[in-house]
C-alpha cells in the first residue's frame, strides 16, 4: 500500500473529485490542503490582519487551531478553525478572493505545510493542493497533476458556487479562478508546479466514472 498519494493542479481542474474518489475507492483519507489557507484567510479578514505585517502574521498563526473532523453524518471531512466548523464559510467568494494573496506568504506557507507534513506521518493519506508533490511531499509515492480547459474548469466552479449563489455571475467566477491561477502560479515560495515525476490526467473530456477508472488503474500499478 502507498502511504502518500500526491494530487496538484490549477483551481477546479478536478483535483478534489478525483481525491475523495480514490480515498474511498482505496480507503485512504483525504486532505484537502487548500482547505488550511482559505481557513486562515477567512482568520485574516475577520481580524483585519494586515497582509504585509509579519509582526501581525506570525501572532495571528501563533496559537490557530486547524484540523480536520469527520462528519459522521456525510462521511465528509470539515475544516475547523479553533473548534469552529468554517467548511462552509471559507467556500465564499469573500475568501476566494483572497486566498492566494494569503497563501502567496511565506510565513503562512511554512505554517500550513509543517502541519500537512505531520499528517502524512500517519496512513495512507491523499492530499490535493498546488505544492503537494514538489514540497510538502517530494517522495510521495504517487503524484498526480490534473488538468483541464479553462472554460471547462470555470463552468464546474460556477455550477458548484451558484447552487450555494444564485446571484454569482460567470464572469465573476472566471475572474477569479484566472487571478488564483495566475498568483499560484507566479508567487516566490513553492509556485504551482508539475513534479518531474507527476502523472498527468486531463479532465476535460472525463466522467467522473471514467475519471476514477483511470486513475485506479494508475494507483494500483
Ligand atoms: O484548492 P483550493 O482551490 O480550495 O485552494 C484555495 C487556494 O489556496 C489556492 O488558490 C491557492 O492559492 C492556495 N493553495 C496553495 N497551496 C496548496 C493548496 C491551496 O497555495 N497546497
Amino acid at each position: 500500500k502507498k502511504i502518500v498519494i500526491a494530487i496538484d493542479g490549477l483551481s477546479s481542474c478536478g483535483k478534489s473529485t478525483i481525491a475523495r474518489q480514490l480515498a474511498k475507492e482505496l480507503n485512504y483519507l483525504y486532505v484537502d490542503s487548500g482547505a488550511m489557507y482559505r481557513a486562515i484567510t477567512l482568520y485574516f479578514l475577520r481580524n483585519n490582519i494586515d497582509f504585509n505585517n509579519k509582526e501581525q502574521i506570525l501572532n495571528a498563526l501563533d496559537g490557530m487551531d486547524l484540523d480536520f473532523r469527520l462528519n459522521e453524518q456525510t462521511g465528509k471531512v470539515e475544516m475547523f478553525m479553533n473548534n469552529e466548523n468554517v467548511e462552509y464559510l471559507i467556500r465564499e467568494m469573500i475568501v476566494a478572493d483572497k486566498v492566494s494573496e494569503v497563501a502567496a506568504i511565506p510565513e503562512v506557507r511554512e505554517f500550513a505545510v509543517k502541519q500537512q507534513q505531520k499528517m502524512g506521518a500517519k496512513k495512507g493519506i491523499i492530499m490535493d493542493g498546488r505544492d503537494i508533490g514538489t514540497t510538502v511531499f517530494p517522495d510521495a509515492e504517487l503524484k498526480l497533476f490534473v488538468t483541464a480547459d479553462n472554460a471547462v474548469r470555470v463552468e464546474r466552479r460556477f455550477k458548484e458556487l451558484y447552487q450555494k449563489n444564485p446571484n454569482i455571475t460567470i464572469e465573476e467566477v472566471a475572474h477569479n479562478i484566472e487571478m488564483r491561477d495566475y498568483i499560484d502560479a507566479n508567487r516566490e515560495v513553492s509556485p504551482l508546479r508539475k513534479a518531474s515525476d507527476a502523472i498527468e490526467i486531463d479532465t476535460t473530456n472525463l466522467t467522473p466514472e471514467e475519471q476514477l477508472q483511470k486513475v485506479l488503474k494508475i494507483a494500483q500499478n
